[in-house]
């Protein structure tokens, strides 16, 4: 049984969600590597439309076990609420829901830390969800983060809280002037999650491990995109976790041999959402049309998100980070109106055409993009099933994408829903998961 991973291949919001709700019924078990609550992975059942921020998107699925690796910092209240809207929606979490004993907590004044450090960042602001993201990975590297196993041994947990709150309201009052913390006002609220949560933390790491030698399939869920991570993204305009492959092994405790396969997500077109570089970006009339079709809007943040061409400069880069065995490509009905689409081939800079990503952020900020037009379809692929089915310019652009990416295509989205999907018949996908023949006929 095959072990996939799948990862955004741009700046987040390539439309995981929907990936991972597709390809769970073909798994036992998805796990979540990295990130936080700073995540919003959209699934759209019939009419009901989910927004996950923590919990995997497996969790719709009875029977799917669903994980929060160790390498997920979590918020507990905004955790225990996720879980409560499941379960008012009819969500079942009794048995399928695991919590990593070394995920790191985010702590109230993390958010508050967030926030401070950004409005005191001028220009060179990220553009953060605000959500304590940043600052309770900092903890963690730093060797002070308190971890989810804490939070089980009342002792423990103060005297790590003790720790803290002195530090974060010495940095809070005397370098941000904002509001500090008691240990108090932290510690009862965070007592009564425990108790909540205590059912579900467990070693994590092991109960992978027994599952896959048990012969069970796991799916590893990323969370933002590859140029989002912390390594290999556009630093410092950038998450604060590993996004790419190798935080699929670190965020769970699986080893990199039983990883098999690596999905690329990627969108027909591109989006950012906060500061930082962003070669294809448009203005005006087109960048307003992508995003009304699109509906790029944060699901998080509600923040309306930056939309540009297609950059293939950025997806060959991801390709080669992550080792994409195949890509999903999102949202190629947002593009059925375009009279032309842009692909982006190259960066020019100082007079020459760049065709691999630059590490210099002077570069990403300066590069102009360098592009390949080609005549739209214009007419609409909303809803296909069926790769013949499209129109001959739509095969056109995806045919001529993989090849220039290098990377085939395994599925083509139509649409937000489950069904409003292409699976390529022949592809890594479909022979990874057989089921998936069956769950997404052509027609
Ligand atoms: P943080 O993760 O909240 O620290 O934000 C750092 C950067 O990552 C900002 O530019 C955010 O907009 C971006 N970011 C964080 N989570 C997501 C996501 O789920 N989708 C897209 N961008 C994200």
């Amino acid at each position: 049984m095959p072990n996939i991973v799948v990862i955004g291949a741009q700046w987040g919001d390539e439309g995981k969600g929907k990936v991972v709700d597709l390809l769970a019924p073909c798994v036992d078990v998805v796990v979540r590597y990295q990130g936080g609550n700073n995540a919003g992975h959209t699934v759209v059942v019939g009419k009901d439309k989910f927004v996950l921020q923590t919990i995997p998107a497996g969790i719709l699925h009875a029977g799917c076990r669903c994980v929060i690796g160790c390498g997920v910092v979590v918020d507990p209240s905004s955790l225990i609420e996720e879980m409560e809207s499941l379960v008012q929606r009819g969500v079942s979490l009794d048995g399928n829901l695991y919590i990593s004993k070394n995920a790191h907590l985010i702590m109230p004044y993390h958010p508050a830390l967030d926030r401070a450090s950004e409005s005191k960042a001028g220009r060179r602001r990220i553009g953060t969800t605000g959500k304590g993201v940043g600052p309770a990975y900092a903890d963690k590297a730093a060797r002070i983060g308190i971890r989810m196993a804490d939070l089980l041994d009342e002792r423990l947990f103060r005297e790590k809280l003790e720790a803290n709150v002195f530090q974060k309201n010495r940095l809070l009052r005397e370098i941000y002037d904002a509001e500090t913390f008691t240990v108090d006002g932290i510690l009862g609220p965070y007592l009564r999650y425990a108790g909540w949560l205590a059912p579900y933390i467990t070693d994590t790491a092991l109960l992978l491990s027994r599952w896959i030698d048990a012969g069970a399939s796991v799916l590893f869920e990323g969370a933002q995109g590859t140029m989002l991570d912390i390594d290999h993204g556009t630093y410092p305009f950038i998450t604060s976790s590993s996004t790419t492959a190798g935080g699929a092994s670190t965020g769970t405790g699986v080893p990199p041999t039983k990883i098999n396969g690596i999905v690329g997500i990627a969108k027909a077109y591109c989006t950012r959402v906060g500061g930082g570089p962003f070669p294809t970006e448009l203005g005006g009339e087109i960048a307003d049309l992508l995003r009304a079709r699109g509906n790029e809007y944060g699901a998080v943040t509600g923040r309306p998100r930056r939309c540009g061409w297609v950059d293939v400069i950025g997806l060959r880069y991801a390709a080669r980070i992550n080792g994409f065995d195949t890509i999903a490509l999102t949202k190629l009905d947002v593009l059925d109106t375009c009279e032309t689409v842009k692909i982006c081939v190259g960066y020019r800079y100082k007079g020459e055409v760049l065709t691999d990503f630059p590490e210099e952020e002077r570069i990403w900020h300066e590069a102009e993009p360098v592009y390949e037009e080609m005549s739209g379809w214009q007419t609409t692929t909303h809803r296909l099933r069926d790769y013949a089915a499209l129109p001959a310019k739509a095969r056109e652009y995806l045919d001529h994408l993989s090849e220039l990416i290098g990377v085939p295509f395994s599925i083509v989205s139509t649409g937000a829903a489950r069904d409003e999907t292409i699976l390529v018949q022949d592809s890594a996908l479909a022979r990874w998961f057989p089921a998936l023949r069956g769950l997404l006929p052509a027609h």
